[in-house]
């Protein structure tokens, strides 16, 4: 299988760590890399694939959303989950990560301006919305940005400090399963709400686990829905097939995608939900 047209699979760079912050939720911590050549091509919804210089555990890198983009410099948000976050979550400023980015097709940013744009993450998913949000903020692409994070309990959401202070342009609100904090109720169900309270035009932009993705495809079949999605790869660059995902009435060689490069942002409506095997 060939790499999409137009496409280029990044640049792998030792980069020097800057920061690495504990945040608002002690499972999380955001790591600030100096990455020049990535972080001035990247785009929201993009990744890169991260290992540490002479690590052979664990042996494949693993993917990471860029969730800061400035200058020079990107940021990672990540969830101290096995081997590699526990690594990083020890790198002290002036330790180094070896880095292969940009990676993959991030979210669509051509489409016709809307009056409302919802960005909704779960979990982790909530990393490349920022940059995202402040992309379309940047070019216009909505009248109103709204942010909805979800999580079963008030300590599994993280940015929650962050989202808080954010500038006046970007509305958010989170959702708990158990009502610990923000709306009772899933995120889609505060989503739902915050939709028929506003009049006009909507996108929906999304980054979390399947199921969630999932359900927006399915309660809003007729929105433009873009979903980032997050599920295990091998070598990030198209070789492996270890990533792939099936398409909405599609047949022979295309019926699969490699999330790797030719996602991860699909059009909700572009995936093959109910065959999905992380549902
Ligand atoms: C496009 C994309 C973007 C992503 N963005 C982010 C992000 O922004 N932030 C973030 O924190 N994560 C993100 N992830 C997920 C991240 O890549 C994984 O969590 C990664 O595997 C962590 O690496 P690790 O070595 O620390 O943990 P791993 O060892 O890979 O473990 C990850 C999870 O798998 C489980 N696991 C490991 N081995 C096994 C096994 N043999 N059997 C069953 N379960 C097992 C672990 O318990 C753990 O829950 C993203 C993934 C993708 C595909
Ligand atoms: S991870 Fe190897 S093809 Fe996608």
């Amino acid at each position: 299988m060939s790499l999409p047209a137009g496409y280029t699979a990044g640049e792998v760079v030792r980069c020097a760590v800057e920061r690495n912050e504990a945040l608002d939720n002690p499972d999380y911590r955001e790591l600030t890399i100096r990455a020049p050549g990535i972080a001035r091509r990247a785009v929201p919804g993009q990744f890169v694939h991260v290992r540490l210089p002479g690590a052979t555990d664990p042996f494949l890198r693993r993917p990471f959303s860029i969730s800061g983009l400035e200058g020079d410099r990107l940021t990672l948000l990540f969830k101290q989950v096995g081997a590699l976050t526990t690594q990083m979550a020890g790198l002290a400023s002036g330790g180094e990560v070896d880095v292969l980015g940009p990676l993959g097709q991030g979210y669509d940013l051509t489409p016709e301006p809307v009056d409302r744009a919802f960005l909704v993450g779960g979990g982790y998913g909530v990393a490349p919305l920022l940059v995202l949000a402040r992309a379309l903020h940047r070019r216009t692409l909505a009248g109103e940005i709204t942010l909805l994070v979800g999580a079963r309990a008030a300590r599994h959401l993280v940015w929650r400090d962050r989202l808080a202070t954010e500038v006046g342009w970007l509305k958010s609100a989170v959702a708990t399963d158990d009502g610990s904090a923000g709306y009772r109720g899933t995120v889609l169900d505060l989503l739902a709400d915050r939709m028929a309270a506003g009049k006009g035009s909507v996108a929906l932009f999304a980054c979390g686990p399947m199921p969630m993705l999932a359900a927006i495809a399915g309660r809003w079949p007729d929105l433009p829905a873009q979903v980032a999605v997050e599920n295990q790869m091998g070598c990030g660059i198209g070789v492996c097939l270890g990533c792939v995902l099936p398409m909405a009435g599609a047949t022979g060689v295309g019926r699969y995608s490699r999330i790797c490069c030719e996602g991860p942002v699909y059009k909700a409506q572009a995936v093959d939900w109910a065959a999905c095997p992380a549902r």
